[in-house]
């Protein structure tokens, strides 16, 4: 894996400082790149998310005639698997050379820490080396043409780790980025670009997902949708493939998720807090690994919960610049409102346990604590600072489990316990892609850590994982293809 910074390492910040600098008043523009070559015109202002003032870039939403256009001139990449190797290991390199310009646009574009945006670079740059990689061996043809649909909340890793993986399997790529964080999107474009990946192999369409995105997975010519978002546009991309794709098309959707946390009353409770913390409200919630419902048994929770307001306090929210900063703001203003009117509703039923004061301006939220009587009380997940507490009685654990399951959700899990038969017997019964014990449950690592759900949380394989890359070949090997 990439070695990334140290962020308590004098030399490491002077070094990002004078990096990202040049990077900090640029105003940047993403457009459609279609057969290598860009478009530009009258765009949409990108707006830092910490500062409304800050003016990041523009962006140009892809007309319906260059959907076309880079539908048309989609080729899968005609290189040996050595040569593709080798040219995403050179991307890798130059994401790398380029760490001031993504860090400063993770932060700028998309509202992301320095710790956070240090996580994204190395997992976007571990998502190329992994599946460069896994070619070797992997002897069965592309499927065609891909279109790679990624979210806004990992803005580079997530974007890359779908299409290097379509990529290194030989396929075309049509790469449409979130709304939100084109502009990252767009610089990751022209790198890959410049280390070799051909331009009729990706191409990127900046747009609205109703738009562009429902355009491409409509579309007969799309052999297969890589997808990571919410379940409910998981499933309209489903039947919107189903009525137009061929049905050999497979849809891979990495989606949304429920998350719980089981505390008992033998775990060590500083753990707990610090692990609760970071999973809870670190990128301000924003991932979909992120905790959603503590269940902590109720001879502890009194002082479990005196301990994590106390701990909340010590967060730092601020402009995502900033190196001290540690709670950066939520994506937009349609996400504040729904998070503001979540909890809003949770302190008019008088069940708001503990709220951070954040900045007035720019799109913060204060990080909640809200009391529930269980995981059911989440009809959907709230994607942010929110943290849902409920209590159990120790002859209730197996009852919780059950409820966790019944939500049809799986994506994480985490457990803190410290009896030892307690960890496998949770485990075995506990219907999730991720479980995670005695530590946070955020932040899976590409190769050690494959990442992806059951049930509503996603289709599998697991990204970053030995599964993942098959998926993007034809089941049958060349000698035996019509
Ligand atoms: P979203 O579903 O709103 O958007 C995701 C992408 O889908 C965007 O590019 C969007 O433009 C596009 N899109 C929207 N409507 C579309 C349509 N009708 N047809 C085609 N494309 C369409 O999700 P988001 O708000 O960007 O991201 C947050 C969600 O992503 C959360 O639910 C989170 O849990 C989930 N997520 C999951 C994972 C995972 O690995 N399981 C990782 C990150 C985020
Ligand atoms: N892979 C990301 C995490 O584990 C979503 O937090």
């Amino acid at each position: 894996n990439a070695r990334g910074w140290d962020l308590t390492a004098p030399e490491d910040l002077a070094e990002i400082d004078a990096a990202r600098a040049p990077h900090r008043e640029a105003r940047f523009r993403a457009g459609p790149i279609v057969a290598g070559q860009g478009y530009d015109g009258d765009g949409l202002e990108i707006l830092n998310p910490a500062d409304p003032s800050d003016i990041v870039g523009h962006v140009v939403e892809a007309p319906a005639e260059l959907i076309e256009a880079a539908l048309e001139a989609a080729r899968p990449w005609d290189a040996s698997p050595a040569e593709r190797a080798a040219v995403l290991r050179r991307a890798a390199a130059l994401y790398e050379e380029n760490f001031g310009l993504f860090f400063a646009l993770a932060a700028r574009e998309a509202g992301k820490t320095l710790l956070d945006a240090v996580g994204e670079l190395r997992e976007a740059v571990d998502f190329l080396r992994y599946y460069a990689s896994g070619i070797a061996g992997l002897e069965r043809p592309a499927r065609g043409t891909f279109a790679c649909i990624s979210p806004w909340n990992f803005p580079l890793a997530i974007f890359t780790g779908q299409l290097s993986a379509a990529l290194a399997a030989g396929n075309a790529v049509i790469a449409k980025p979130a709304e939100q964080t084109p502009l990252i999107a767009a610089a990751a474009v022209r790198l890959l670009h410049e280390a070799g990946v051909p331009g009729t192999a990706l191409q990127l369409l900046p747009g609205r997902g109703e738009t562009v995105g429902a355009a491409l997975t409509s579309d007969p010519r799309i052999d297969g949708v890589c997808f990571t978002g919410g379940t409910d546009t998981a499933q309209i991309i489903n039947r919107s493939m189903a009525a137009n794709l061929a049905p050999s098309a497979p849809l891979i959707a990495e989606t949304g998720g429920l998350n719980a946390m089981i505390v008992d009353s033998t775990a060590l409770p500083e753990q707990a807090v610090r692990d609760v913390l970071a999973s809870a409200f670190q990128s301000a919630g924003q991932r979909c690994s992120a905790l959603r419902c503590l269940y902590v048994q109720e001879d502890i929770a009194e002082d479990l919960l005196e301990m994590l307001e106390g701990a909340m306090e010590c967060l730092r929210p601020g402009n995502p610049w900033d190196l001290s900063t540690d709670l950066g703001p939520v994506i937009d203003a349609e996400a504040r409102a729904t998070i503001e009117a979540h909890v809003a509703k949770a302190k008019d039923e008088g069940r708001l346990i503990h709220r951070l004061k954040v900045p007035a301006t720019g799109l913060f939220t204060g990080p909640a604590v809200l009391r529930v009587s269980g995981i059911e009380a989440l009809e959907r997940e709230v994607f942010g600072p929110v943290l849902h507490v409920a209590t159990f009685r120790a002859e209730e654990l197996d009852a919780v489990i059950d409820r966790i399951n019944a939500t049809g959700y799986g994506l994480t899990f985490g457990l803190h316990t410290r009896i030892d038969d307690r960890v496998q017997s949770v485990v075995d019964r506990v219907e999730a892609g991720n479980i995670y014990v005695n530590r946070n449950q955020i932040g899976a690592v590409v190769g050690s850590q494959p990442f992806g759900g059951e049930g509503l949380s996603g289709t599998g394989p697991k990204a970053g994982g030995p599964e993942y890359l098959p998926h993007f070949t034809a089941p049958r090997p060349p000698e035996t293809a019509a």
